[in-house]
């Protein structure tokens, strides 16, 4: 199998999405993250922020690249000749919109799999929001985000003082 395309928001990008990249480069050539440039919920950091922070958190992993997209997933993989899709699941509710969403991009684009990769227990809790929550209360993220992230996360909320 060639490359394999792992899609998200990433605001931030947690240890949870790291273990998921770094499975996912062991199984295949090559992967490619796709970061959305507008998700649905309003980003706390631009797509040029969240694109650096997974570069550096991602840099020790030589078959992973990023890249962005707006508009539809499946577009995204075509232009990329990419015809799998890797996403992580933390619980069954992950898996109800998950499922949905690989039907309908299957639906869209009937070439286009959908595999999941089950998060590591230790990050199973762990989400970009809650992350966004706790830090916003002054609460710590050592450990649960890359350092680069931590620090971005520090600096929002001293600007914002
Ligand atoms: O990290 P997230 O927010 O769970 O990522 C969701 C994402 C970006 C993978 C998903 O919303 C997406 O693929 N959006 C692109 C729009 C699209 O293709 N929608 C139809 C799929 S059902």
């Amino acid at each position: 199998m060639a490359r394999a395309l792992c899609p998200g928001s990433f605001d931030p990008v947690t240890n949870g999405h790291v273990d998921v990249i770094e499975r996912a480069a062991r199984y295949f050539e090559g992967v490619v993250v796709a970061v959305i440039r507008n998700p649905s919920k309003n980003p706390m950091f631009t797509l040029e922020e969240r694109t650096a922070m997974l570069s550096e958190a991602l840099s020790g992993l030589e078959n992973v690249e990023i890249s962005s997209f707006d508009g539809l997933l499946v577009d995204h993989a075509r232009q990329l000749g990419i015809s799998l899709v890797v996403k992580g699941l933390r619980a069954v509710s992950d898996f109800e919109y998950e499922l949905q969403m690989a039907q309908m991009n299957a639906r869209l684009a009937p070439e286009l799999d959908t595999m999941f990769v089950t998060a590591t227990p230790e990050w199973a809790f762990l989400s970009s929001s809650l992350v966004k929550e706790v830090a916003r209360y002054g609460g710590r993220v050592e450990g649960l985000v890359p350092k680069g992230v931590e620090s971005a996360l520090g600096q929002i909320l001293v600007n914002r003082r």
